[in-house]
């Protein structure tokens, strides 16, 4: 390459740059993500990690320095993924005593918790397997992974396939974690490891591909319920237990996994199943789950944490659509894409990136 060509490749890149730190308003409205309930912008979908064929990647989280954290459901693993393209993939833990990594969430600064599950890649099949790890990322580094410390804080023996997980917040000691084959959330107090049924209730219910993904935003708890077809909310006191009534935001046209909400509460529906592959856009008011982008077999949705992508909702993805829960791996490889919604996340946009 000469050096003006590469001269130019940084002014082009700069201008993108700067167009994207500007413009994060004006792109929301052009999207109309909500407003127009008939407008279906289709939202362009970039590859940022794709796994070897076979690979069914559950959930994801970003840690505060901007690197992402997924897990693995094919094989017990934790893996982080440079956004940056500057590190490569590594794998931060393979555990040896489950079958599946699921949900992951953050309750402390770079202190990570992850579920498990004892349940073949056909998700089907339940072993009644399920434990809670903590994932202490404070002592990751690139050199050694293997120097991160592990610990498992919980066996939830009565528990089916734990899924989605979810932290109360607020110095509480508690964790939410969805049991999809049982149908119940389950309340884990993480000092202690004892766990007991938090909600158990219509909307988390039945038995079978029930509960699904969680979030906590202030107060409330949501969720999605992947046979029912809804993501609603509760509102939960420091235990996980109900307050209140739960509120039905969006119900019956998608097929919802996991989730991300924004700073309003908007939500980012992960929705795999019945040929619509998309991530899906739920008002904070509740209304249409409208598509937003559409990727293979999408499992779970967080967005990016500093300031060169808090505008950007990353998508973890299966091996592909329905046709994985038929036994054939024949459709795509599990992925990371991204997909720039122009909104910031829950977490908010900080400043300490890479
Ligand atoms: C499983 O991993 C733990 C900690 O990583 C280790 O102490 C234990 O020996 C391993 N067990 C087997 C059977 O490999
Ligand atoms: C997982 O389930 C299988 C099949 O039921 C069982 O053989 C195995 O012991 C279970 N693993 C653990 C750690 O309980
Ligand atoms: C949830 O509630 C149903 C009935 O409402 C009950 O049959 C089931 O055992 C409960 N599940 C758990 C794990 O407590
Ligand atoms: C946590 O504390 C904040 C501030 O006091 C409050 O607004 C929020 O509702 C609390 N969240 C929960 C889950 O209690
Ligand atoms: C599901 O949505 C339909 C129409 O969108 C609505 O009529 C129905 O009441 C909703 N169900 C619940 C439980 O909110
Ligand atoms: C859009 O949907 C909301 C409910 O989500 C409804 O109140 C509103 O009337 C709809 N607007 C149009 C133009 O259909």
């Amino acid at each position: 390459m000469t050096l003006p060509a590469i001269a130019q490749l940084k002014y082009a890149t700069v201008w993108l740059a700067l167009a994207s730190l500007c413009c994060y308003g004006r792109r929301a409205n052009a999207v109309a993500l909500g407003r127009n309930n008939q407008t279906t912008y289709i939202l362009p979908t970039k590859i940022i990690q794709e796994f070897p064929p076979d690979t069914w990647i559950e959930n994801i989280a970003v840690r505060q320095n901007g690197q992402i954290l997924v897990t693995e459901t094919t094989q017990p693993r934790i893996y982080q993924i440079d956004p940056f393209g500057i590190q490569q993939l590594v794998v931060v833990h393979e555990f040896n005593e489950t079958a599946s990594v699921t949900g992951i969430v953050e309750a402390e600064p770079d202190l990570f918790y992850v579920s498990t599950a004892n349940l073949s890649s056909n998700f089907d099949v339940s072993y009644g397997q399920a434990y809670i790890y903590r994932i202490d990322m404070r002592t990751f580094t690139y050199e050694d992974p293997a120097s991160t410390e592990v610990t498992r804080i919980a066996s939830i023996v009565e528990a089916g396939a734990l899924n989605g997980l979810a932290y109360l917040g607020n110095g509480t000691d508690t964790l939410v974690s969805a049991d999809t084959l049982k149908g119940v959330i389950w309340s884990v107090d993480t000092s202690t490891g004892q766990a007991s049924v938090a909600i158990n209730n219509t909307y988390t219910q039945p038995q079978g591909q029930a509960v699904n993904g969680l979030k906590v935003r202030g107060k409330d708890l949501y969720f999605t319920n992947l046979v029912q077809k809804l993501l609603a909310k509760v509102p939960v006191d420091s235990k996980g237990r109900a307050t209140g009534p739960t509120a039905i935001l969006a119900n019956s046209t998608f097929q919802p996994d996991d989730f991300a909400l924004d700073l309003n509460g908007d939500a980012y529906v992960a929705s795999p199943l019945t040929h619509q592959n998309a991530v899906v856009f739920v008002p904070r008011e509740g209304g249409a789950a409208v598509p937003i982008a559409t990727t293979a077999g999408p499992t779970s949705c967080a967005f990016g944490r500093t300031v060169q992508d808090c505008h950007i909702l990353y998508v973890s993805t299966s091996r592909g659509d329905e046709a994985y829960m038929e036994g054939r791996a024949d459709v795509v490889s599990g992925k990371v894409v991204k997909i720039e919604v122009g909104r910031q996340g829950m977490h908010g946009c900080s400043r300490d990136g890479q």
